[in-house]
């Protein structure tokens, strides 16, 4: 998954363009147009109509993208002759653990799916089937540029190159999981299409670790904390599909736990100033999109027997944790500051989505935004200065990341 960080546009030229064009997912079934070796899952019990209904999704801000990257630069970092700090041994070890495939047989579906598919209805229904549909988009975004980077680096790094290539195997069977998840409300993401159909935004090779690491392992937490018990109250089992999310995060840990190894191969990216901005500024995208994303959705987290600040706000803590391991610099996060300063952006931003369903004319909704968007980017700013903690160190990074709970 590495698709997670959409939200704000960084003060540079290579960084990427967001409001992109609106996409469409064609709801028409048909096969996830995929090489990898995506578990295929078995039949269920019941065919879907060939006559699905058309779904598009709603493309915002907060939609997860594909990206594209330099190849040649990450070809330069990836090249031992050049880099001196790779630690081939690591990878070796990472390799071994990746060819093990822990999971490849435990992505198998069942009849459970389809059943508990026709139980949920009105909102809840509507809010779990764009769950699965933005899941299934972050899955397949991080296959895509996995799957590239193991191509494109097979000369320079064979050992990295097939890591990639096996993470993109794993991305490609939680895409296909969740497609079939989909394919339970007869829907489907037709991911050939989208793969042709949609812009993918250039970031550097740098952000794309950055990035990619704190959605690898802020992805983790939040598919851990689906599963736990709040205190108090009976084990969540709205939707067999989190049943599987103890292995899953398993998966999305050892990606987290790769990127933190190529993080620390480069270590121009992590020991300057320059870096801890950057770093901070990728912890406040990612916490600030999902603290928006599913503020827009507390059916669907209150359905499951969760509070969603509550639980947003402890997997934002506990990525920040896990993220100031590496990072040089991450944001204050305990600070209860911060929190107020989400909350006043939630409200914000839910006024801006009311002037999008009002049905005032375009130009008078674009002028009722100005002041409203105003009002959010100052409350990032406010948020970005807040005075950081300093973090990490390649030097002290000599650890195992690990699940923090
Ligand atoms: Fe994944
Ligand atoms: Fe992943």
């Amino acid at each position: 998954m590495a698709a997670e960080m959409t939200l704000v546009k960084p003060i540079s030229n290579v960084t990427p363009k967001f409001g992109s064009p609106r996409m469409g997912s064609y709801s028409k079934f048909s096969t996830i147009r995929m090489s990898a070796t995506a578990t295929p899952p078995p039949s269920t019990s019941t065919k879907p109509s060939k006559k699905a209904n058309k779904n598009v999704i709603k493309e915002s801000l907060l939609t997860p993208r594909f990206y594209t990257t330099d190849f040649d630069e990450m070809e330069t970092l990836f090249n031992t002759e050049i880099n001196k700090n790779l630690n081939q041994e690591e990878f070796e070890a990472l390799l071994q653990e990746f060819k093990t495939d822990y999971n490849q047989t435990h992505f198998v579906r069942n009849k459970e799916f389809k059943e508990a598919a026709d139980k949920l209805e009105g909102p809840l229904r509507q809010i779990f089937v764009e769950f699965l549909e933005r899941s299934c988009t972050a899955e397949f975004s991080g296959f895509l540029l996995y799957k590239e980077l193991g191509r494109r680096l097979k000369k320079t790094n064979p050992v990295v190159a097939e890591i990639f290539s096996l993470m993109s195997r794993d991305e490609a069977r939680h895409a296909g999981f969740l497609n079939k998840g989909l394919s339970d409300f007869n829907l489907a993401l037709d991911l050939g299409f989208l793969t042709k159909a949609r812009k993918y935004p250039f970031f550097k090779p740098k952000f794309i670790f950055y990035a990619s690491y704190l959605s690898e392992k802020n992805w983790v937490l939040e598919i851990h904390n689906h599963i736990r018990t709040p205190p108090g109250q009976p084990r969540v089992s709205m939707f067999p599909i989190f049943k599987y999310f103890e292995n899953w995060c398993q998966d999305e840990n050892r990606h987290g736990d790769f990127f933190s190894a190529l993080m620390k191969a480069q270590p121009q990216f992590l020991n300057d100033w320059k870096a801890k901005l950057w770093s901070r500024f990728f912890c406040l995208s990612v916490y600030v999109t999902m603290y928006l994303n599913d503020c827009q959705r507390t059916d669907f987290y209150e359905g499951i027997g969760l509070n969603t600040k509550e639980f947003d706000m402890h997997v934002i803590i506990e990525t920040n944790r896990t993220t100031a391991r590496i990072f040089p610099a991450v944001l204050d996060v305990e600070n209860p500051e911060f929190k107020r300063k989400l909350d006043r952006m939630v409200e914000i931003n839910q006024k801006i989505l009311a002037i999008g369903e009002s049905d005032d004319l375009q130009l008078v909704k674009n002028l009722k935004r100005i002041p409203l968007v105003a009002a959010l980017v100052s409350e990032l700013l406010a948020a970005y200065l807040m005075p950081p903690i300093e973090s990490g160190s390649v030097d002290l990074a000599e650890f195992e990341p690990q699940l923090v709970y």
